[in-house]
């Protein structure tokens, strides 16, 4: 196909992409409602003040492949759109969708059929389906199931990053059909040069041994630069953003929170910081799960806290994140509950299996372990419990694991020995009388999973 990019809106995120796009031979039309932006960028004066930016400005224009307007008529013949506009957010901190729907408004004006919208601004989860998509729709009558491809390729650029840059950064990206992610990530692995590859397969690339995995950038080597990551549905792209930068945003309160606690306790954080930099293995990525627990992660903030309390900084984030932690377990039996209550089923009825008693994976140690809490609330909840681990043959009902699973109703997952998981991929449940899998780890693959059994885990959509 022959293949003409407008790029709306030409700032920090919109400017090196149309310089990208056009050095890539593609013939792009950067557009702006800024008169005067347009007016310098046409001569080859980059508003950025970025000569990372002049230089690719130059390239492309060098290539003849990057013209510029601020009149929405010369997109008409492109058939890829990219949005580059500000998201900001109103006085009371209210998401501000206006510049984000004006633009939409304007590319309705020249969409067609089989064209491809691409967002990259910074938007919530359900911007695109709830705003965008419907706005279209009003205006132009097309589908983006059937009519046009709507994509959600969110931009990382870091600017003034003297390595990471528009035409490295890997992406994501989600859409709202299946065959339109496919097309669109086939544009950024054009002008990307990178691989593309499905989300599902991303855990088997990240190197979670302690094998020196990292290269000098930080980067996950198995996550190559330029590679795009097709999200499942085009809301999980648009979390992936908001999220990544929420959780960079508690972070680095909580860093915050330890500078408060070493001023207390007279340590120079910055040399804590670098010193806990050294430490090769457990430092993310994070994934949720039904309790943290062990003699370390579960003890060493009381310490901490305990110490700040004497010296007389009271820490709020370290309460906060003990509490949270804590209460996965509360939290897994009452989406159990739910799940029975949608079912038909009622809890008091149930056999429940615990299948783990260590709170780490493949290790003997139950110290702090979830199971116990889980154990607890589990006791009140079903009519009875049976409870198995092999590294804690004192603790378990019996050594028979298929007979615990033919005697009982619920499974709730609580370690991930791969022992279990290898178990639950393999075994026929069909015959069984479980009827729901909870899955604490989020370790198993529900395709793997033989018989009618409903399964769910904490942080999974269903
Ligand atoms: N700047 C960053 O580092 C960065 C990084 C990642 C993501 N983002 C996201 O990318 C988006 C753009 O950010 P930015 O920093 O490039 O913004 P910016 O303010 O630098 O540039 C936006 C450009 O859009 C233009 N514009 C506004 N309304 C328009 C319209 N209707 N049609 C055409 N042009 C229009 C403006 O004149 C401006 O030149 C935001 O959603 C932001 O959150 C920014």
């Amino acid at each position: 196909m022959n293949r003409k990019v407008g790029v709306i809106g030409l700032g920090y995120v919109g400017l090196p992409l149309a310089c990208l796009t056009a050095s890539k031979g593609i013939e792009t039309i950067g557009f702006d409602l800024n008169k005067k932006k347009i007016e310098l960028i046409s001569n080859g004066i980059s508003p950025i003040r970025d000569k990372s930016v002049s230089t690719e400005l130059d390239i492309a224009l060098k290539s003849d492949n990057l013209s510029l307007s601020n009149s929405i008529d010369d997109l008409s013949e492109c058939n890829i759109y990219l949005v580059c506009v500000p998201t900001p957010i109103l006085e009371n901190k209210q998401p501000d969708l206006s510049i984000l729907l004006n633009a939409t408004e304007m590319i309705c004006e020249v969409l067609k059929t089989d064209d491809i919208l691409i967002i990259e601004s910074t938007v919530f989860p359900g911007t695109c389906e709830d705003y965008v998509e419907k706005l279209i729709f009003e205006k132009t009558n097309m589908d983006s199931r059937k009519d046009y491809v709507l994509s959600h390729c969110p931009e990382r650029v870091n600017p003034g990053d003297p390595y990471w840059n528009t035409s490295n950064i890997p992406r994501v990206i989600g859409s709202t059909t299946k065959e339109g992610n496919l097309k669109a990530a086939q544009f950024y692995a054009q002008i990307l040069e990178g691989e593309i590859i499905e989300v599902k397969d991303i855990q088997k690339r990240i190197c979670r041994s302690s094998l020196p995995t990292h290269d000098e950038n930080n980067n996950k080597k198995n996550i190559p630069n330029g590679s795009i990551t097709l999200m499942e549905t085009i809301r999980d792209a648009e979390a992936v953003k908001a999220m990544e930068n929420t959780v960079r945003d508690v972070n680095i309160a909580f860093v915050n929170e330890l500078a408060k606690i070493s001023r207390v306790l007279k340590l120079d954080i910055v040399d804590i910081i670098d010193g806990m930099e050294t430490k090769p293995f457990g430092k993310g990525p994070y994934y949720p799960g039904i309790g943290v627990g062990g003699h370390c992660i579960a003890v060493d903030p009381e310490w901490l806290k305990n110490a700040s309390n004497k010296a007389g900084y009271f820490p709020e984030m370290i309460n906060l994140a003990r509490h949270t932690n804590n209460e996965m377990a509360v939290f897994a039996v009452n989406i159990i509950k739910d799940l029975c209550q949608k079912s038909g089923l009622n809890h008091k009825d149930l056999n429940c299996l615990l299948l783990g008693v260590s709170y780490k994976k493949n290790i003997d140690d139950s110290r702090e372990s979830p199971f116990y809490t889980v154990e607890e609330l589990a006791k009140d909840t079903f009519k009875s419990i049976s409870v198995y681990d092999p590294f804690f043959p004192e603790i378990s009902t019996s050594n028979n694991l298929e007979t615990l699973v033919n005697n009982t109703d619920i499974i709730i997952l609580i370690t991930n020995h791969d022992i279990f998981v290898d178990f639950i991929h393999s075994f026929d449940f069909s015959n069984t009388t479980v009827k729901i899998m909870f899955d604490g780890r989020n370790c198993i693959d529900s395709n793997k999973i033989a018989g009618n059994i409903i399964y769910s885990g904490i942080g999974i959509r269903n």
